[in-house]
């Protein structure tokens, strides 16, 4: 069903996981779908499987590069700032550069995406951040990642504020541990540190999530699609949960 026709959207970090779920789903329901991210050869899969996605090679660290993409995008109806990473190590071993990198990726990059998004939002537009359920809770040693999701859920509850009276909403969705190439890395990174194999920290991870199950990408797609289709109006400055009830 082509509920979002023709509406514009961009969704960062859109080459893999999450974001190519939501590429694909927003695509599917007639939206003309622009993704970004670093790495062209992974969003032109991800723009070779619908017609409806084009790929925009930018990082959203870099304040130049997301001026001049947004620049030529010109006018969005729904901006989705999803790029991310999740780099680990106890506090103790969280040297500045490590902090610096997660703050960057995962808090400013969503500050500059949502900043830019507004200036070049339509009229009853829609602004997603993908926070984590580390946004709302504690992990340990993800320090720097929850620092950075926590400021995440802060900065789209007061920019819901500024925003609500022009009829666009913002809101932070916050999914438990997912089944992405990011918690893939995670996986293998505590099987190399703890000599744990790799379905005893998968089994970790699942046990989380009181449903018994990993997050699926398309949970997250469908709470998107759900946050920008019609009857969501009275929906902003929330951080909306989608973890099977782990928090
Ligand atoms: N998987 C989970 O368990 C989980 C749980 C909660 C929240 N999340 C959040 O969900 C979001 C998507 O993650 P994912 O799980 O789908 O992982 P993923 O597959 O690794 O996707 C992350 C994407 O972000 C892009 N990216 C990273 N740094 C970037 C930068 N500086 N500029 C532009 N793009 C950048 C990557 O593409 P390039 O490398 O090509 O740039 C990649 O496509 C992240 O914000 C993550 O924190 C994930």
């Amino acid at each position: 069903m082509e509920t979002l026709h023709d509406k514009r959207v961009l969704i960062t970090g859109g080459g893999s996981g999450i974001g190519a779920d939501m590429a694909l789903g927003f695509a599917e329901a007639g939206a003309r779908v622009t993704i970004v991210g670093r790495r062209q050869e992974a969003l032109e899969r991800v723009a070779g499987q619908h017609d409806n996605i084009d790929v925009q090679v930018a990082d959203v660290t870099d304040e130049a590069a997301m001026l001049s993409l947004f620049d030529t995008l010109g006018e969005v109806d729904v901006v989705i700032a999803n790029a991310g990473a999740a780099d680990s190590a106890p506090l103790e071993r969280t040297d500045l550069a490590h902090w610096q990198r997660m703050l960057d990726v995962n808090l400013t990059g969503v500050y500059l995406t949502l900043r830019e998004g507004l200036k070049h939002l339509r009229p009853g537009g829609r602004l997603l951040a993908v926070a984590s359920t580390a946004g709302l809770k504690g992990y340990a040693y993800v320090g720097a990642y929850c620092a950075a999701k926590h400021g995440v859920v802060g900065l789209v509850r007061a920019l819901a504020q500024e925003t609500a009276a022009r009829g666009i909403t913002v809101n932070a969705l916050c999914p438990g541990f997912t089944e992405t190439p990011l918690l893939e890395a995670s996986i293998d990174t505590i099987v190399d540190k703890t000599g744990r194999t790799t379905e005893q920290v998968r089994e970790h991870f699942t046990r989380t999530n009181p449903s018994g199950r990993l997050v699926q990408p398309a949970d997250v797609t469908a709470t998107a699609l759900w946050l920008c289709g019609p009857g969501s109006d009275a929906i902003t400055g929330q951080a909306i949960s989608i973890s099977g009830g782990e928090i």
